[in-house]
């Protein structure tokens, strides 16, 4: 279905849970978040109602993320029902890659089609600062899993971090070239634990850009978010992601639905529409209130006016 913009909205993006077997700095506070009771969680006969109710409204392509969408008990089998629903042509998910040593097979045989795994440094000693504790070598386990599996490409999000690491970029522009991985940088957004940082800390892709000096530009995906370059004969390519210099939401084609059953129009609004009430109604019902939360969607997100901003953190959204 079109938004009042115009705007076909074919994405949804399902948060399976807040908590994460992490702490990155920029996205939870150290203590975590607050756990949810199981009543608040939605379960997994609930968020396949709201997928099938979806689906005559034009969804097409679902995400699976959290916090970390690993660590949710039956994630596998979330996925095998997900996979039985007409209409869904491609399952998706976001992940820090810690747990993918083991899990990235099962979740390919129950039909999910690609990862997108959340990785900000290279360095052994800072990707254990940044995360609070996690160990990198767990991630790179991940990574050669799946590309063994050969789920490509392969989509490594980055997001840079002035100070902490933006020494990194070329780096990671690396690891496109003898491998189908893409790399994307993603620009700071201020959401939650990000919100002070934001000002000191943020570089614009721009920057990074002049930097590089990448040799050809590859035309837009469709429905994504990042603009995509090549190195020169490279297998993977290098994107980024630019919510703040330029932001896509002309183009956005995604509607969020949290861990607690609610259904977020747009990543940086407090707008939210509560799909719990309906959920033991007919199909129909619920086809209705989505319906009623794509048409509120804003036309653009407002991060220059704070006072309009999610007042979740990014965990709490899933990214
Ligand atoms: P593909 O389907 O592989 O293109 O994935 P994706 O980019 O839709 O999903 P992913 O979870 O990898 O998102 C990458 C990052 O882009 C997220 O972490 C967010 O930081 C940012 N992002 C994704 N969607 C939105 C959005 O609707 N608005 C804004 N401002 N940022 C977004
Ligand atoms: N700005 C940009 N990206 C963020 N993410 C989490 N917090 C932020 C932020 N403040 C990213 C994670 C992950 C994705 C789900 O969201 O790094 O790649
Ligand atoms: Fe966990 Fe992802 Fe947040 Fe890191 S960015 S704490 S991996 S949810």
């Amino acid at each position: 279905m079109a938004d009042r913009y115009s705007r076909q909205i074919t994405y949804m993006r399902i948060s399976v849970t807040d908590l994460c077997n992490m702490r990155c700095q920029y996205c939870m506070p150290e203590e975590g978040v607050e756990k949810r009771t199981h009543e608040d969680l939605l379960s997994f006969e609930e968020i396949v109602s709201i997928v099938k109710a979806s689906v005559p409204l034009g969804i097409r392509k679902i995400r699976i993320t959290g916090g970390e969408p690993l660590v949710r008990n039956g994630i596998v089998s979330l996925v095998e029902q997900l996979r039985q629903i007409n209409g869904i042509e491609e399952i998706a998910m976001t992940t820090n890659g810690t747990l993918l040593k083991s899990m990235a097979k099962p979740l390919k045989e129950a039909g999910l089609n690609r990862f997108n795994i959340s990785i900000d440094s290279l360095k052994e000693d800072r990707y254990r600062e940044i995360t609070r504790g996690g160990r990198l070598s767990d991630v790179l386990e991940g990574i050669e899993t799946v590309l063994s599996l050969g789920m490509t490409p392969l989509k490594l999000n980055t997001v840079v971090i002035g100070g902490l690491n933006d020494d990194e970029v070329k780096d990671f522009t690396s690891l496109t070239i003898n491998e189908h991985i893409d790399v994307r940088f993603i620009e700071l957004m201020p959401v939650g634990e990000a919100s002070q940082w934001a000002e000191n800390r943020f570089i614009s892709n721009d920057v990074l850009l002049e930097k590089l000096g990448f040799l050809l530009t590859e035309q837009r995906e469709n429905g994504s978010p990042a603009q995509y370059y090549r190195l020169p004969g490279a297998m993977g390519r290098v994107g980024f992601i630019n919510p703040i210099s330029h932001h896509f939401c002309h183009e956005c084609n995604r509607i969020r639905l949290t861990s607690d059953g609610r259904l977020k129009p747009c990543l940086h609004s407090n707008d939210e529409i509560d799909l719990r009430s309906v959920l033991h109604q007919p199909a129909s019902q619920i086809t209705k209130v989505i319906a009623q939360a794509i048409d509120r969607k804003p036309e653009r997100h407002q991060l220059d006016q704070d006072e309009r901003c999610t007042s979740r953190n990014m965990c709490q959204i899933g990214g």
